[in-house]
């Protein structure tokens, strides 16, 4: 069943060895067969442009000497993804989280804010680490983003603040959060850290709510290494959050309020500098990838394929199934322990919910109730690898495992159960 690959991974990878024969589902790694993938294939494997361009820029940087501290390159990556959005301010942090944080307090927010609990951890916690409470909301079931319906419900007198987040890189239903955040005189923020290079309506995100937050994490599709950057049209809010990127420090070099250090280094602005360049092909890539999985995988029973929106832009940088457990006759985690004994490291993603993680816990121990949809589909999501490092018959073997896992699922959930059964205590 699986294909013989023959094709060169990019960067000098090990060409893959695949059995030409039919592959049952008796012979999958997880049975004790030859792994679909002599090597890990890795959600998120980072795009990296074009290196000579990278080492130049960086030579540069050694030149001048000028490391960090708002350098050139710092200067001129602001100015370009500026351009790129359609936004009058950019300002370049360390990475999305510090971003998010500086963001927040230059916002002012205090009390409670609204976020959905169906994200990355680093959105709640970066309200948390200010002392602000992370209220939860629940997701849109077809989207996966903040419920507008049910924003409203969660507003109190302790209310400052929503904070959408754009997952998967498809936009927030963005009128309806600004029309909530208007009438309860609340600010709203985007987390954008998925959503670099996507539309909503003809425009760029980025120039959505009060601002929005970049992460360029070496794991998303457009990298600086480490990164991220606020961007916004409000020339007080960017001048604030520019001052607490760098100890408050402002352009007079006084210190005009508390600040932290937020700054992003020269050579992480000399990635992202060479990323910007190569974004169309990483885009072509991962667009490329999304189809195929698309068209490989879209009609099985019980794979859900959520889709992303005709005529606007994305980056596709994520491949996100869901699992029905109950017509695939195999749960998520059962297909997650198949795939990563071939080598395939899925992932799910922001399982269980950050309402189940710490410090949060605790206080919502009536989640269950209140978030649905988060918790049904913590316990769904399944993202498969893809990327410029994942190859088109790379992605035709994955769906090849993932087209027997579904053929098969009540065989492999029985002998996966028979097997624990007879594993040593210790190992249950
Ligand atoms: C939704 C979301 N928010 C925030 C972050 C934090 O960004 P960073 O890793 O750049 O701090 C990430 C990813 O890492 C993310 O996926």
């Amino acid at each position: 069943m699986f294909s013989t690959l023959k094709k060169r991974l990019p960067q000098n990878d090990p060409v893959l060895s695949m059995p030409s024969e039919k592959k049952r589902w008796t012979d999958l790694a997880v049975f004790g067969g030859q792994p679909a993938f002599p090597e890990k294939l890795h959600v998120g494997r980072p795009n990296i442009g074009n290196r000579s361009r990278v080492l130049e820029r960086i030579d540069g940087v050694l030149s001048r000497r000028w490391l960090s501290n708002n350098g050139p390159l710092v200067q001129e990556l602001e100015q370009r993804i500026a351009e790129f959005i359609g936004v009058k301010y950019c300002v370049a942090t360390c990475n999305g989280t510090i971003g998010l944080e500086i963001a927040i307090r230059a916002l002012g927010l205090s009390g409670e804010v609204i976020v959905p609990s169906f994200t990355f951890v680093a959105t709640a916690h970066a309200l948390e680490w200010l002392n602000i409470t992370p209220v939860f909301c629940d997701v849109d079931r077809r989207t996966h983003n903040i419920d507008p319906r049910q924003v409203e419900h969660l507003i109190t007198p302790r209310t400052t603040g929503i904070v959408g987040v754009h997952l998967w890189g498809r936009p927030c239903e963005v009128e309806e959060l600004a029309g909530i955040a208007e009438r309860h005189n609340l600010a709203l923020l985007f987390d954008a850290a998925h959503a670099f290079g996507c539309s909503h309506h003809g425009r760029m995100v980025g120039n959505f709510g009060d601002l929005e937050v970049f992460s360029f994490h070496a794991t998303k599709f457009f990298n600086s290494f480490e990164g991220g950057a606020i961007v916004t049209e409000n020339g007080a809010l960017a001048a604030r959050a520019r001052a607490m990127r760098d100890f408050g420090f402002d352009p007079q070099d006084d210190v005009s309020g508390i600040g932290t250090n937020g700054k992003m280094t020269e050579v992480c602005a000399a990635m992202g500098l060479t990323g910007l360049e190569s974004l169309d092909e990483f885009i072509a890539a991962n667009y490329s990838n999304y189809k195929q999985y698309h068209a490989e995988l879209a009609d099985l029973p019980g794979i859900r394929f959520p889709s992303y929106e005709g005529g606007e832009k994305s980056n596709y940088q994520y491949i996100v199934l869901e699992i029905d457990e109950a017509v695939t006759q195999i749960p998520r985690d059962q297909m997650l322990e198949v795939l990563h004994a071939e080598n395939v490291l899925a992932r799910r993603y922001f399982h269980p919910g950050c309402h189940r993680m710490e410090p949060y816990r605790p206080r919502f121990p009536d989640a269950g109730l209140r978030l649905p949809v988060t918790e049904m589909l913590a316990e769904r999501v399944l993202v498969l690898p893809t990327g410029t490092a994942v190859a088109a018959d790379e992605v035709s073997v994955v769906c090849e495992i993932i087209r027997l896992l579904v053929a098969h699922g009540a065989e492999i959930r029985g002998r996966l159960a028979d097997r624990a059964a007879r594993a040593p205590p210790a190992l249950r």
